[in-house]
């Protein structure tokens, strides 16, 4: 039976792209392991390795920098859509199937789990693979971007929103569907949007996870755990910062502050590493953010201070968390790779361009350019060495998931 062929373009659709494509989404991946080849490997790194969020954005290039830096065998988990014969399937699907494939060539192991990581049985099969496949887990990862969570406790479902708090916010922004400059205005969270969005973004989970790795006794003498957060400018601190995201992070503080407590057990340690801000599903879904990045991607490349999430987790785990190092910590105990984003320098130079900006100058006053094309190579799109004019196959497996039970039968 032959397997049919599509060309695929890109599909956006507000601030998402609906579709991807395999072999961009695989050279996308092949991109972020040739930077880590490139680097020397990291000493006295974690053997394995849970990443909660591993298929896209911050936590593949965690689980990148880990396994072909180190060597590191790793558990992912992530929420993503198989492809079928003539639907692709969603990016992080196609940068696992990818990952897996270059991680077993290289002789690295590797496991995925499709699934809701919120629910119970997710967390059993997590464990299930841990128990019989890698013994216990040195790190684990937390880094989450979901948009609803169902509290397993009580079934009751949340869904998280980006509002200000306690006032509304009007601020310059950036319509990506337009390329145009403008004005929103965003209300301010209802009392139930916020605790809604602490919910699903904040460190509740994360907890249960360690909590239950703990309970069934596997997490490894030093086990160490980090989850990322965000903290910005001054300009989006009304939608992020103090908004009610940044409700969720400052919950997922106070969960680290907990796991840190229940990791000092094994002699290992827990805490929030702060990220600069970069082009991923998550944040081009924030309001004012994609203006932001886009004069910062500017400012930061004319310093030659730009970094992707690859170079932001090789900087982390090679100066910070291993190679004989120690955390870096600020005085509320995170770890800051922010900042080479916040230093004045960077923050004088974005402010000064930023009232400046107009839908006419949009391109050569800011790297919007730079911003289009990291957002399309999110969904495999872009890369010059891939030929998007041949048809290719949609329903690619990853290995280590067993194919879907579909009404035809067995696919895969
Ligand atoms: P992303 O959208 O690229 O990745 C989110 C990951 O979560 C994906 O692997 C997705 O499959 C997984 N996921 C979503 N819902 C799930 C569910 N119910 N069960 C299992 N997996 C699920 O996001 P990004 O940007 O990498 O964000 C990760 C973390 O990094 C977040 O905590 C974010 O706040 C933080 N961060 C992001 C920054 C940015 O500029 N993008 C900056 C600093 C921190």
């Amino acid at each position: 039976m032959t397997t049919a062929r599509h060309i695929v373009r890109p599909k956006i659709r507000g601030y998402i792209c609906v579709s991807a494509h395999p072999e961009g989404c695989a050279e996308n991946v092949r991109e972020q392991i040739r930077y880590v080849q490139a680097q020397k490997p990291i000493r006295d790194a974690p053997r394995n390795v849970l990443i909660i969020g591993a298929s896209t954005g911050y936590g593949l290039a965690s689980r990148i920098a880990l396994a072909f830096g180190a060597k590191a065998s790793t558990l992912g988990v992530f929420f993503e859509k198989p492809g079928e014969s003539d639907r692709p399937a969603s990016a992080g699907w196609y940068n696992t199937a990818a990952f897996e494939q270059e991680a077993a060539k290289a002789g690295i192991k590797a496991w995925s789990i499709n699934g809701d990581a919120f629910t119970h049985e997710v967390k059993a099969a997590a464990l299930d693979i841990i128990r019989k496949r890698m013994g216990k887990v040195d790190l684990v990862i937390y880094s989450l971007a979901a948009p609803r969570r169902t509290d397993p406790a009580d079934g009751q479902s949340y869904r998280s929103v980006l509002r200000p708090v306690g006032q509304s916010f009007s601020s310059k922004t950036l319509d990506t569907d337009k390329n145009a400059v403008g004005f929103a205005t965003l209300p301010p969270a209802t009392d139930d949007e916020i605790k809604a969005t602490v919910k699903v973004m904040g460190g509740e989970d994360w907890e249960l996870w360690m909590n239950a790795l703990d309970a069934a006794g596997l997490l490894a003498e030093g086990c160490k755990s980090v989850a990322y957060s965000y903290l910005g400018p001054q300009v989006t601190w009304p939608v992020y910062k103090d908004g009610t995201i940044g409700q969720a992070k400052k919950d997922l503080e106070r969960a680290a502050k907990r796991i840190d407590a229940l990791l000092k057990f094994h002699r290992g340690q827990a805490f929030i590493s702060v990220n600069k801000a970069v082009v991923t599903q998550a944040s081009s879904a924030i309001p004012v953010v994609p203006l932001y990045i886009a004069l910062l991607f500017k400012v930061m490349k004319a310093r030659n201070l730009h970094e992707g999430c690859i170079e932001q987790a090789w900087r982390l785990f090679s100066t910070q968390m291993y190679n004989e190092n120690f955390v870096d910590f600020d005085d509320e105990r995170r770890a800051r790779l922010d900042d080479r984003e916040l230093s004045p320098e960077v923050q004088t130079e974005v402010f000064a361009l930023w009232p400046k900006i107009t839908t006419e100058n949009l391109f050569s006053e800011t790297d919007y350019a730079s911003y289009q094309v990291e957002f399309l190579k999110l969904f495999g799109f872009g890369f010059p060495n891939i030929d998007y004019e041949t048809p290719v196959t949609l329903d690619i497996p990853i290995p280590s998931i067993p194919p879907v039970a579909t009404e035809a039968g067995q696919k895969g």
